[in-house]
């Protein structure tokens, strides 16, 4: 016993002898990033880039977050409603559990349902946890005055009531299940791309009623957003991605450069802009290493070759 005491003891003061300045520094900066880390609004903050909410939900010239850009679609044109938090024209007034089901189901807090040109289908994979730290930082953000304009649509798409025969038909909700098979670092990955930067929403080729085609993920679309041209990503060698390496993969997510060194244009030089430039490197890695384990799909909307 007295000798357990007296090592005890003996460890407590070498230890305090042992604490230099650095280390007590060092301690305190780890404990200050694991606060950061805890810390809704700035999670929130990140996890905001990544899903790219802000690109959708800004019109040209306009105030962050306050909505109106348009988006034309072969069903009409819709407009980004504000998400800022007024309490009259945003999201101001609504619950953590109200935003979660924007989110996750895709139903406003008045039960009607929304298009799918918000992701939800692809938002609902994201975590509780991430969307209500997404809603704290939005409610960090100063509340817009800014009314909602309404959507320009043919009558009959323009019935929200439609949108629960297509949700019966090509969305069921599911958050993210990490699978125990593949590393920590594709699951990551696997979560970035189909959880929150919502690749497939512009990467995926879609049905003739706006559904992504999930045996086709990722395949490229002579159709995107936009009627956009958006290029094969799936590790395929002749149209894909396939010859491209990670690092390849990083340097397009951070700097918008292709292995070419062409930029990026389009929406996805925005994406990068507004978002997945401002991820960590970790993330940008396992996004790559997630890329490269999808089924690779031979499709004529070909990726840029490596040389
Ligand atoms: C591709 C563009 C796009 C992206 C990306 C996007 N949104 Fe939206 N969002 C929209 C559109 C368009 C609507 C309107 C849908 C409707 O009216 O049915 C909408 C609706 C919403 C609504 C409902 C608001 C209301 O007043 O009912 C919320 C909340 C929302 N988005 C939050 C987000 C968040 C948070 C993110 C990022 C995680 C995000 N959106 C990303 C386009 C987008
Ligand atoms: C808002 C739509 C959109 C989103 C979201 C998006 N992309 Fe893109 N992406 C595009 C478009 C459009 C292009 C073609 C740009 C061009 O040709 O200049 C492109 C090009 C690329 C390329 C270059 C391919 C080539 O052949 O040059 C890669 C790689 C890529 N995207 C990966 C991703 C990944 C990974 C994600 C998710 C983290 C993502 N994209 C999200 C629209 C998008």
């Amino acid at each position: 016993m007295q000798a357990a005491r007296f090592v005890f003891e003996e460890i407590v003061r070498v230890t305090r002898v042992s604490i230099s300045l650095p280390l007590v520094a060092a301690l305190a900066l780890a404990a200050f990033a694991a606060a950061a880390q805890d810390d809704p609004v700035e999670r929130g903050a990140y996890l905001l880039k990544a899903a790219g909410c802000v690109t959708c939900h800004t019109a040209k010239d306009g105030t962050p977050l306050a909505g109106g850009r348009p988006f034309k679609t072969p069903f009409g044109t819709f407009y980004s409603p504000n998400i800022t938090p007024d309490n009259e024209t945003g999201i101001g007034r609504w619950s953590d559990e109200q935003f979660y089901r924007a989110l996750h189901d895709g139903v406003r807090p008045d039960g009607a349902h929304y298009f799918p040109v918000f992701p939800y289908p692809t938002y609902t994979r994201m975590t509780r946890a991430d969307a209500v730290a997404i809603k704290a930082y939005l409610f960090s953000q100063p509340a817009v005055r800014q009314a909602n304009r309404p959507h320009s649509l043919p009558p009959v798409v323009g019935w929200r009531e439609m949108q629960s025969g297509w949700k019966f038909l090509y969305f069921s909700p599911a958050e993210f299940k990490a699978d125990p098979a593949l590393s920590a670092a594709v699951n990551r990955g696997a979560y970035l791309v189909t959880a929150l930067a919502h690749c497939g929403e512009c990467h995926t080729p879609r049905n003739a009623f706006g559904a992504l085609d999930p045996t086709r993920a990722l395949a490229g679309t002579t159709d995107g957003p936009g009627g956009e041209r958006v290029p094969n990503i799936t590790p395929d060698p002749e149209t894909g991605i396939g010859q491209w390496s990670e690092g390849d993969i990083v340097q397009i997510l951070k700097t918008g450069l292709k292995p070419d060194y062409d930029a990026v244009g389009g929406s996805m030089g925005e994406a990068v802009n507004n978002g997945l430039q401002h991820l960590t490197d970790d993330d940008l890695k396992a996004i790559a290493a997630y890329l490269k384990t999808v089924p690779a799909v031979k499709n004529a909307v070909k990726a840029t070759p490596k040389k």
